[in-house]
């Protein structure tokens, strides 16, 4: 049997319509940015594995540090046990995050981030004897992970309304979606006055508002949007004036994908807590943190144990996903990872701007390694009814891509290229002329080409 056929037998994929959808890639090996197929392919991974990625597949240095914890320690469990590789990782983490930030709380993957922020936002104020403060303030097209509390906080969408009552309650306010700018404002002219959604809503709340969460700078798997830095700035602000804690997702953003280390960089704030993620492992192993200043570490400080943060997950700080995350973090500086990244990010701009041209085309938005491309209702309903996740263009799009050796998986209606940093300018120079092609394939209405790979 093939791999295809067992694995139809007893597997149930991720986000996936197991009755209509098309067989799974069969990846045996990857390196660099390509992906290996059982059946001699190689694909240009575009997305990053999901945007985990960063220094390629199968990395020579990344490899080797695994090994050689795996020789020395695979696992203890991290309550009433520590080791080096938490420890060290801990240290570095701290000396690259922004000011102020000083505590490091690991978990196993991007949504525990979020649950661990958002019970430790809660909690904090229970410790501080304010036990009302505890609705949490989220953004409009937020995505922060698939478990219960991560999903109350993200975006009443597709993804949650089966779950809806599960979810606890949240404020929402309203996020700087230019494009579609929920004031109906253009960028050019207007004053940021979409923030004064968020000003009213802390306003109602008073004392009752907790946090505030959000995706500094770039919501992802909403749409790919984003922000002016002085967004960013202005959240900070109002949490200070009104006294509620931030958090900061960086699950997608942190380690370079906006370019710089951490997306809370682009407005010189610091937030109370922040979730890291995703490439904290440079796309290895699962690894979840939640980093806050000391003043949120204090409010758990008690002789009074039931003031105790009492979550852990078996894997927590696993050592060997803690010594990957931190030769990841070497070689951001041996590569001059940030600078290949400013490089992309340059030549994403230079190639995908000329596309705001094609009549398809709605917005082109390029923000560090990221490009993305929301394609208009032919350019022409801004109305916000089409489009979205479920769109029929994503699957199509994908496909052809695909065709093409280059794995895309658009957002429904937002087509984005975020491929590991490890990336050449020719094969970048490459998936924008697929890009480019398969857009224009689609206007003029022509059968999609095959093409190789570089
Ligand atoms: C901003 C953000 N937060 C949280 C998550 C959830 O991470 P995970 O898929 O590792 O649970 C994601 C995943 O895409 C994300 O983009």
């Amino acid at each position: 049997m093939s791999l295809l056929d067992r694995d139809r037998l007893h597997l149930w994929h991720p986000y996936t319509q197991m009755k209509t959808a098309s067989p799974p890639l069969p990846i045996v090996s990857a390196s660099g940015v390509y992906l290996h197929t059982e059946d001699g392919r190689r694909i240009l991974d575009g997305i990053s594995s999901w945007w985990v990625n960063i220094h390629g597949h199968s990395h020579a240095a990344l490899n080797a540090a695994l090994a050689a914890q795996a020789a020395r320690l695979e696992h203890v469990m991290f309550a009433g046990c520590t080791h080096p590789p938490a420890v060290d990782l801990a240290d570095k983490l701290i000396s690259l995050l922004p000011s102020g930030i000083t505590r490091v709380f690991y978990s196993d993957n991007g949504s525990t981030a979020v649950e661990v922020a958002v019970k430790l936002a809660v909690q904090y104020w229970t410790n501080r004897a304010e036990p009302q403060r505890r609705t949490i303030v989220a953004l409009h097209h937020a995505y922060h992970g698939d478990t219960v509390g991560a999903m109350s906080v993200s975006e009443d969408s597709i993804f949650t309304r089966a779950f809806t009552p599960l979810l606890f309650q949240v404020e929402r306010a309203h996020a700087p979606y230019c494009y579609r700018c929920p004031l109906g404002l253009e960028r050019r002219s207007c004053r940021i006055d979409c923030l004064s959604d968020l000003e009213q809503t802390l306003l109602l709340l008073g004392d009752s508002a907790a946090a505030v969460i959000v995706e500094p700078m770039l919501q992802g798997a909403g749409g790919m949007i984003v922000w002016p830095p002085e967004f960013l700035a202005g959240i900070r602000r109002l949490c200070d004036r009104f006294g509620v804690l931030l958090i900061a997702d960086e699950v997608l953003t942190g380690f370079g994908r906006t370019g710089r280390m951490f997306a809370c960089e682009h407005a010189e704030i610091t937030p109370d807590i922040i979730c890291l993620s995703k490439a904290l492992t440079a796309g290895y192993l699962p690894l979840g943190a939640t980093c806050t200043t000391e003043a949120v570490y204090d409010a758990f400080l008690s002789d009074d144990r039931s003031r105790t943060f009492f979550h852990g997950h078996s894997f927590t700080a696993n050592p060997l996903a803690c010594a990957v995350a931190l030769a990841s973090l070497d070689l951001f500086e041996q590569d001059d990872t940030l600078a290949r990244v400013r490089r992309l990010e340059a030549q994403l701009r230079a190639g995908l701007e000329p596309l705001r041209g094609l009549p398809l085309v709605g917005d082109v938005r390029v923000i560090g390694g990221v490009g993305a491309i929301e394609l208009g209702d032919a350019a022409s309903d801004k109305s916000g009814t089409r489009g979205g996740y479920l769109d029929e263009i994503g699957p199509r799009l994908a496909t052809a891509f695909l065709d093409r050796g280059l794995l895309l998986r658009p957002l429904g209606n937002v087509l984005y290229f975020m491929p590991p940093y490890v990336i050449t300018e020719e094969e970048t120079g490459w998936a924008i002329e697929q890009i480019n092609e398969v857009l224009q394939g689609i206007i003029h209405d022509h059968p999609i080409t095959r093409g190789a790979n570089p």
